[in-house]
């Protein structure tokens, strides 16, 4: 499959982002208070991992770790809670679904990742209840 220049750093700002999210979902599961939000937020990050995953078969690229936003979304749970925190996390997983979207007819591979992020939007919106 032809990649333009465009396209492969799109998919590699996506496997940056999904890599990220896998940080910042196993540093929050450390801090959950409930087990079962930790073992929520663990399968959330092993769901991130898959993607990173996903982008990176298409690309054959590596992009580096990234840890500053579990860094920064940890610290804000600590000042708004679990329900906000939840409530936030869902509306990013909302824009990750909808930013893939376009991405679908030329890899189609990838829909599979965009319908996870909106499962990913449900479960967080079920947390924050
Ligand atoms: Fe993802």
């Amino acid at each position: 499959m032809v990649i333009t220049a465009k396209a492969r750093k799109e998919l590699n700002r996506n496997q940056f982002g999904e890599q990220a999210a896998v940080e910042m979902y196993r540093m929050l599961a450390k801090r959950m208070a409930d087990p079962q939000d930790a073992a929520a937020m663990e399968r959330l990050a092993g769901d991130e991992a898959r993607h990173a995953f996903a982008f990176r078969a298409l690309t054959g690229d590596g992009v580096p770790k990234y840890r500053l936003l579990g860094v920064g979304v940890t610290a804000l749970y600590r000042v708004v809670g679990k329900k906000t925190l939840f409530r936030l996390l869902a509306m990013g997983e909302y824009a990750a679904e909808k930013g893939y979207r376009h991405l679908i007819p030329q890899f189609p591979e990838l829909d599979a990742v965009r319908a996870d992020e909106g499962k990913h939007r449900d479960a967080l919106m079920k947390l924050a209840e």
